[in-house]
Order: C-alpha cells, then sequence, then structure tokens
C-alpha cells in the first residue's frame, strides 16, 4: 500500500468504464474547439498585442485589481465590453469558470432562490453549490418548470429575490434556450436573470452580442460573454447593472484574491470584440452558416440526425466505449473530433461533441460525414 494507490485504483477503474481521459495534441481538422469564428488566429488581435508590446504594455498584471494588478487596459475594456453589449457595467476576469462561480457565490443572497437548468454549466453548478441561497435545478430548456419553481417558493412564503440562472446556447447539446420565455418570466417574478452566452458571443446577435443582446441594459439582466471561445482570445466579461458589478468588485472572492489577467490579453480581447462587429464580423457568420448547412447535408442527413440547431453537434452514441471508439477512429483519418462522456453529460448519452469552426473547410466537413458513416452507420444507432 503507497500514498499514491488510491489514485491508481481510481483510474483503473476509470480506464476500466471507458472513462479515463488523457491530453492529447490538436492535431487534424478542426471539429473540437470553440473557435468557432476562427479568432485564435486572427492577425489583427496579434497585431494589437504586438503593438501593446511596442507601447511598453507589461505581460503581467502584477498582482489583483484591488492592489497594482489594475491596469488601463483592464478599464479600457470594461468600458468598450459595456458600451459593445449595452449594459451599464462590465467587469474582465481571467476565464469563464472564475466568471459564474464570483457571480454565483456573491450575488445570491441568503433568503433567494436560484432556479437553474439542469444543463447549465459545470462552473454555475459550482457557484450554486457555493452560495448562500437555496436553489432548485429544472428540467432543460422548459420554461414552464422556471416558472413553477418560483411561484411554488412564493407560495411557501419565499420574500428574497429569484434567480433565474441559464445558458443562451448549451454547449454539449447545441440547443438554444427559451430566452424570451425566461425574460418574460423574469419580469413577472421580478426575478434577476443570469445567462451565460459562452457559445452564443461573436456568433449569434447582432455584431455577435448574443442571444440575448436585446434584453442587455435591463436592470434584472447579467451577461456572461466568455472570450475564450467565438472571441478566439480567453477570459470573460460579465454585464450588468453597475451596482452588481460594484458588488463583485468588492465581495467575489474568485475575483478579489487572484492576480488580474494579462493587460494584454485585455487588449487581445478589446481588438476581438472589434472584429466581430460590422462587415468583417456578419461575414465571419454568414461563412460559418455555411459550415452548418454543409454539415446538415453531409453529416446530419446521412446519420439520421435532425438538421443542427447551432454550431454544436452532438452525435449521441449513449455507450462509452463505443464514442471514445469512433472519437479515435475520426481522428485517425485526420479529423479532431473528441468523444463525451459522463460526468460531462448525463449518464447514457456520451456523444460525439461535433463543433463548426471556420477553422475546417466545408471539404473537410463533407469528408468527416464519409468517415462518419463508415464507422457509426446510417442510422446513428447501427452497430
Ligand atoms: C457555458 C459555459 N460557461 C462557462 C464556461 C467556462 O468558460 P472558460 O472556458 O472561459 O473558463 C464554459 C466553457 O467550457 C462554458 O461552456
Amino acid at each position: 500500500m503507497t500514498l499514491l494507490d488510491p489514485y491508481r485504483r481510481q483510474l483503473s477503474a476509470l480506464e476500466a468504464r471507458g472513462r479515463a481521459r488523457r491530453l492529447i495534441d490538436a492535431e487534424g481538422a478542426d471539429f473540437s474547439s470553440n473557435d468557432y469564428l476562427a479568432l485564435s488566429r486572427d492577425p489583427v488581435i496579434a497585431a494589437a498585442i504586438t503593438d501593446a508590446i511596442a507601447r511598453g504594455v507589461p505581460v503581467g498584471a502584477g498582482g489583483s485589481r484591488l492592489l497594482r494588478g489594475n491596469a488601463a487596459e483592464h478599464a479600457a475594456l470594461e468600458e468598450q465590453a459595456a458600451r459593445f453589449f449595452g449594459a451599464e457595467a462590465a467587469l474582465f476576469m481571467a476565464n469563464g469558470f472564475a466568471a459564474n462561480l464570483a457571480i454565483l457565490s456573491t450575488l445570491p443572497r441568503p433568503g433567494d432562490l436560484i432556479v437553474a437548468d439542469a444543463l447549465a454549466h459545470a462552473s454555475m453548478h459550482d457557484g450554486i453549490r457555493q452560495s448562500r441561497a437555496r436553489s432548485v435545478f429544472v428540467p432543460h430548456n422548459d420554461a414552464q418548470a422556471f416558472d413553477d419553481a418560483i411561484a411554488r417558493w412564493r407560495a411557501d412564503g419565499g420574500t428574497g429575490t429569484p434567480w433565474i440562472v441559464a445558458e443562451t446556447l448549451y454547449s454539449m447539446d447545441g440547443d438554444i434556450a427559451p430566452v424570451a420565455a425566461l425574460a418574460d418570466i423574469a419580469q413577472r417574478h421580478e426575478a434577476m436573470l443570469l445567462l451565460d452566452e459562452a457559445h452564443a458571443t461573436g456568433v449569434y446577435g447582432a455584431d455577435g452580442r448574443g442571444l440575448a443582446a436585446h434584453l442587455e441594459g435591463a436592470e434584472n439582466l447579467l451577461t456572461l460573454h466568455t472570450c475564450g471561445k467565438g472571441l478566439g482570445v480567453e477570459g470573460a466579461l460579465v454585464c450588468g447593472a453597475r451596482a452588481l458589478i460594484d458588488t463583485l468588485v468588492n465581495k467575489a472572492r474568485p475575483f478579489i484574491f487572484s492576480t488580474a489577467p494579462s493587460p494584454l490579453i485585455a487588449v487581445a480581447v478589446g481588438a476581438a470584440l472589434g472584429r466581430i462587429a460590422g462587415e468583417h464580423g456578419d461575414a465571419l457568420r454568414a461563412a460559418l452558416r455555411a459550415r452548418i448547412a454543409v454539415a446538415d447535408a453531409y453529416i446530419c442527413a446521412p446519420l439520421g440526425l435532425p438538421s443542427p440547431a447551432s454550431q454544436i453537434l452532438p452525435v449521441i452514441l449513449g455507450d462509452d466505449h463505443r464514442t471514445m471508439a469512433v472519437a479515435n477512429a475520426s481522428q485517425r483519418a485526420g479529423f479532431d473530433v473528441r468523444g463525451v462522456r459522463p460526468p460531462t453529460v448525463p449518464a447514457g448519452t456520451s456523444r460525439l461533441r461535433l463543433s463548426l469552426t471556420l477553422n475546417a473547410a466545408e471539404t473537410d466537413i463533407v469528408a468527416l460525414g464519409e468517415t462518419l458513416k463508415l464507422h457509426i452507420g446510417k442510422g446513428k444507432d447501427a452497430a
């Protein structure tokens, strides 16, 4: 018996169940990243960093924002983001995971009720776990269930603020939340509405401002725009009322007790917001829509899958081993396709998460369709 035995046993058990994970290189045509608009290699964004270095902007912030780490580049980005997304204020954080933790562990108060979609991201689950508010999870994308949960809580004497918590575009299923219905429920119940736009930012809405762009500016709305997906960089912008943003600055532990993001990254995110706006952004979005149409014709139709709701296309195979076997075969054929297994997705729903990005050409999508047909067969439940 050594100190390491429990870990080795756990890893062996994961292996036996087809659930062991390992880090593999990014190789082959990109069908797995969240770099939907291929902005991670955008020359204008890269040049913005080069220019900033030439101006003497430091690589590291050197401390927490509340200490020496607050740079002019952070504040400039936050002003730009608030204007761009139409919010009263914005806060730049190191990543979306930390931002969700910060928001949910800080803003809902004792006596409040958090009503969250069951498929909300792990970072939301973890933030909710740390919150002192009560919480309840409701079935995925079931607007009525949100309404009912709040009504029941009120009837039982709940007097605090209800919080409606959802993503706008779900990362593992690619489906879109009933945003208008959730906003309406929030309005009727005087609830706060937290919408995570992680997979919609850059890709949906006017100028890529997301699926809730038309709601921005409402007092009860808080949105999260992560910067490492459609924007191609890293970090996260929390957008909402000044009072909420200032509360995060004063109270959110993941913000306070953490080194500020690099000022260079703040510059890069600012440049990325410029790239998703206007004609250039519209052209990127049109190209991505064309990729989705090709995937519909050459992947979904032959496999008997419904048309894609977005650039994220789940191919649910169910069995963990089979999912990984098809992912591995696709990788050997030159496609970076990843399998996603529990606990990331519910038991029995292991899947290939195909993500369509401008990093893969339309011909790559057609070729992937052929490979998947070979390994999955017509009708995705074939052996
Ligand atoms: C819906 C959602 N929210 C938040 C995050 C976390 O964002 P980040 O990758 O910036 O930490 C992710 C990333 O996987 C996500 O899919």
